[in-house]
């Protein structure tokens, strides 16, 4: 059976950059940013070292796939040296042209890591007392994965029309499941909003 991944895919699930190792357990981080939950199989840490607004330094840890993990390694070698506000701006598109591609069913893996990524710098703009300083208002529709409004927006622009579709792209309802006729009512509203 042939690899279905990347030559860089494969170096970064292989060969990892940046994890969070045992022996740092107290790691000292300006930002720490943590998503998905654990009960779904996946979950993502991410601590950042800030200078003057600057990304010096990242680890991170995960229990996801190794999609999640190349992706994650990719973006924390893609952050160091970049502005905050650049980094907020990553999508997962950009991991994955980074990868030189993941297999379409594993596209919602490289989710994660930018998801923890901005959690981890809305940490460090709190603490430096700049709540919501790059945050467009979201509203969170499933709580087990931290997918919001936006998030569904972004799905519904990249071709999801379903609830499978919104699956696929968010990993949106793999928890509890409660937020499945929300999201479904959202998606039909973008539907209305955005034809
Ligand atoms: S709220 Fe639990 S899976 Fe979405």
């Amino acid at each position: 059976m042939d690899w279905l991944y990347s030559d860089v895919v494969k170096d970064h699930f292989t060969n990892p950059r940046n994890v969070l190792m045992e022996e740092e357990a107290n790691y000292p981080c300006d930002g720490r940013g943590q998503t998905g939950n654990i009960r779904c199989g996946d979950q993502m840490l991410m601590l950042l070292r800030i200078k003057d607004d600057v990304i010096t330094d990242a680890r991170w840890k995960t229990y996801g796939c190794a999609s999640a993990i190349a992706s994650t390694s990719m973006l924390s070698e893609m952050i160091k040296g970049m502005h905050i506000k650049d980094a907020y701006q990553i999508k997962p598109e950009d991991l994955v042209k980074k990868l030189e591609g993941l297999p379409d069913s594993k596209l919602h893996c490289s989710v994660l890591g930018d998801k923890a990524l901005r959690a981890a710098i809305d940490d460090y703009l709190e603490k430096t007392g700049r709540q919501n300083l790059y945050k467009v208002k979201a509203v969170e529709i499933c709580h087990c994965l931290g997918v919001t409004d936006k998030d569904i927006e972004a799905a519904f622009q990249n071709g999801a029309r379903d609830w499978n579709g919104l699956q696929k792209a968010t990993k949106i309802g793999t928890g509890c499941g409660e937020c499945k006729q929300k999201a479904i009512d959202a998606l039909h509203s973008l539907e209305h909003i955005l034809g």
